[in-house]
C-alpha cells in the first residue's frame, strides 16, 4: 500500500521512514546530478517534492518526465531544506507507470488557463489546481451539511427525481418520456396521449424535493433532502444551471423565524468546517481567485445575519439613488442587481429577506395576516445574490385551496399534499440551498459552471 500525500505533508509518518507514494507529475526540474519532481495525488492542494539522484538506474527517463506522467515513488522521508515545505522524499526507486504522449500538445500544460478553456476540456480539467481545490472544498461542504443535520436530529430522505408535480409552478420542467418523440400517440383533440407513456401519465425531472419531503416532515419532524434538481429555464447566467444540487431541510412545529435561524446556523457550521479542514485550498482561492475569501468566511462565522422585510428593502432600493436596469416598485420580483445592492452596498454581508408579496411566490407559502405577503425568506449573499429560498408552508387547508385555485392548480393532483393539511396539520417550513451557489460563494469562483464536476446549462451538456 502507499501513503496519501496529504498524510505525508501533515506529518503522519516519522522522519527516515521508507514510504511509497503514487500520483502525477506537476513539474520536473533536472540537471545532470539530480531531478526535483513535484508529485500530486489530489489528496491536498500541495504537491510533495521528490529528489531523484542521478545514480538511479532509470535517471535518463526520470529527467525527461513531463507534467501528468504517473509515477510510483519509493523513498526516504526527510526534512525539507527548501522553504514552504516541511517534508520531502529522497527517492530510492521511481517507477514510471504512464507517460504522457506528445507533451507539447497536452491540453493541461502547467500554466494558467481560462475557465472557458477548462470547460471545453471537462475530462482533463480535474487535474488543474483550480478544479482540484474546488472539488475538495465542495466535498468538505457536502460532508459538513450532512454532519450538521445529523447532529441536529434530522433524517435524510431520498426524494424522487422523477415526478408529476411542478413544485415551483414556473413551468421549467424537463419531460421524462418513453413515447416516440416524432410520432407520439395522439388524443382526438390533437394533444399527445400521455396515458400511453411509461408511467401512464406525464412525468418530469424534479425541480425541488420539497413537496415530497413535506410528507416525511409531517411524521418525522425534522428531515432534509440533498440531491440533484433540474430546471429547463433558459437562463444563460453565471448562477444558473440546468442540473444543480439542492439541500432542502423541512421542520415541523416551526415558524418562519425558526426556518431562518436554521439557515443561518447551518451556513455558519459549514463555513467553520471549511475553515478548519481546507485552509490549503482557501489560501489558493484567496491568492488566485478572489482576494479576501478567508477573511470573509471568518467574519461570517462571527456576525449575525441581518434580517429585513421585503417592504423595507424596496424602500431602501427606492431611496438608494442607484440607477437600476429593472425599475423598483413594491410587488416586483427582485433581480440580481437589486439583491446584490442590498447585500453588497447596503448591508455589506448576507441578508435574510422576509415576507415577500404573495403574487411573486409559490402557492405553498403561508399567507401572512396582511393578506398581501407570505412568510417567505431568501438569503442573499454578496457577489452572487440569492443562495437560499425558503418559507413557512401554508398549513390551513382552506387558504391553501384558495391559493391553488388562484394559480390554476388542480386540487385532485395534489390530494396527497392536501391530506397533510387534513390529518393532523402542523405549522412547518423549510428552505432550499443551491449547493453550487454556496460553493461559488465560499470559493469566490464567479460561475457556478466551474464548481460542479460536469456542468449542464443551455447548449453545453457533453459527455
Ligand atoms: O428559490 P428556489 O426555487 O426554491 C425552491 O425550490 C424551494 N422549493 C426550496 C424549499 O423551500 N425547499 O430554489 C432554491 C435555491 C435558490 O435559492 C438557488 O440557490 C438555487 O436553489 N437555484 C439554482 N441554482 C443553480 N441553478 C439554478 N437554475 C437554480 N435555481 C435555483
Ligand atoms: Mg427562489
Amino acid at each position: 500500500s502507499h501513503a496519501a500525500i496529504s498524510d505525508v505533508l501533515a506529518g503522519k509518518y516519522p522522519l527516515k521512514e521508507t514510504l511509497t507514494i503514487k500520483g502525477w507529475v506537476r513539474t520536473v526540474r533536472s540537471n545532470p546530478n539530480f531531478a526535483f519532481i513535484n508529485l500530486h495525488d489530489g489528496s491536498c492542494f500541495d504537491p510533495i517534492q521528490v529528489i531523484a539522484d542521478s545514480n538511479l538506474a532509470n535517471y535518463a527517463e526520470i529527467a525527461k518526465l513531463t507534467t501528468s506522467c504517473s509515477l510510483a515513488i519509493t523513498g526516504t522521508l526527510v526534512e525539507s531544506a527548501g522553504k514552504g515545505q516541511s517534508f520531502e522524499i529522497q527517492a530510492t526507486e521511481v517507477e514510471i507507470i504512464g507517460l504522457v504522449e506528445d507533451p507539447d500538445t497536452y491540453p493541461m500544460a502547467p500554466k494558467r488557463h481560462s475557465v472557458e478553456y477548462l470547460r471545453e476540456h471537462a475530462h482533463l480539467r480535474p487535474r488543474t489546481n483550480l478544479i482540484g481545490a474546488v472539488t475538495r472544498v465542495r466535498n468538505c461542504l457536502a460532508q459538513a451539511i450532512h454532519r450538521y443535520f445529523h447532529e441536529n436530529g434530522f433524517q435524510w430522505i431520498a426524494t424522487p427525481i422523477i415526478t408529476a408535480s411542478d413544485c415551483e409552478g414556473a413551468g421549467e420542467m424537463f419531460r421524462v418520456s418513453t413515447l416516440d418523440a416524432v410520432n407520439p400517440p395522439m388524443k382526438d383533440n390533437g394533444e399527445v396521449d400521455y396515458s400511453e407513456d411509461f408511467f401512464g401519465k406525464e412525468a418530469f425531472l424534479t425541480v425541488s424535493g420539497q413537496l415530497n419531503v413535506e410528507t416525511y416532515c409531517c411524521a418525522l419532524s425534522k428531515v432534509y433532502t440533498f440531491g440533484p434538481t433540474f430546471r429547463a429555464e433558459n437562463s444563460n447566467t453565471s448562477r444558473h444551471l440546468a442540473e444543480f444540487w439542492m439541500v432542502e431541510p423541512e421542520i415541523a412545529f416551526a415558524d418562519l423565524a425558526t426556518v431562518a435561524s436554521c439557515a443561518e446556523d447551518m451556513l455558519k457550521y459549514v463555513f467553520k468546517a471549511v475553515l478548519a479542514e481546507r485552509m490549503d485550498d482557501l489560501e489558493f482561492f484567496d491568492l488566485r481567485v478572489q482576494k479576501g475569501v478567508v477573511e470573509r468566511l471568518k467574519t461570517l462565522t462571527e456576525s449575525e445575519f441581518v434580517r429585513m422585510d421585503y417592504t423595507d428593502a424596496i424602500d431602501i432600493l427606492l431611496k438608494s439613488g442607484q440607477k437600476f436596469e429593472f425599475p423598483v416598485e413594491w410587488g416586483i420580483d427582485l433581480s440580481s442587481e437589486h439583491e446584490r445592492y442590498l447585500a453588497e452596498k447596503h448591508v455589506g454581508g448576507p441578508v435574510i429577506l422576509q415576507n415577500y408579496p404573495k403574487d411573486i411566490k409559490a402557492f405553498y407559502m403561508r399567507l401572512n395576516d396582511d393578506g398581501k405577503t407570505v412568510a417567505a425568506m431568501d438569503v442573499l449573499a454578496p457577489g452572487i445574490g440569492e443562495i437560499i429560498g425558503g418559507s413557512q408552508r401554508e398549513d390551513r387547508l382552506d387558504i391553501l385551496d384558495a391559493r391553488m385555485h388562484e394559480v390554476d392548480l388542480n386540487p385532485e393532483d395534489y390530494y396527497w399534499y392536501r391530506d397533510l393539511r387534513r390529518y393532523g396539520s402542523v405549522p412547518h417550513g423549510g428552505f432550499g440551498l443551491g449547493f453550487e451557489r454556496l460553493v461559488a460563494y465560499v470559493t469566490g469562483v464567479q460561475n457556478v459552471r466551474d464548481v460542479i464536476p460536469f456542468p449542464r446549462a443551455p447548449k453545453t451538456a457533453s459527455f
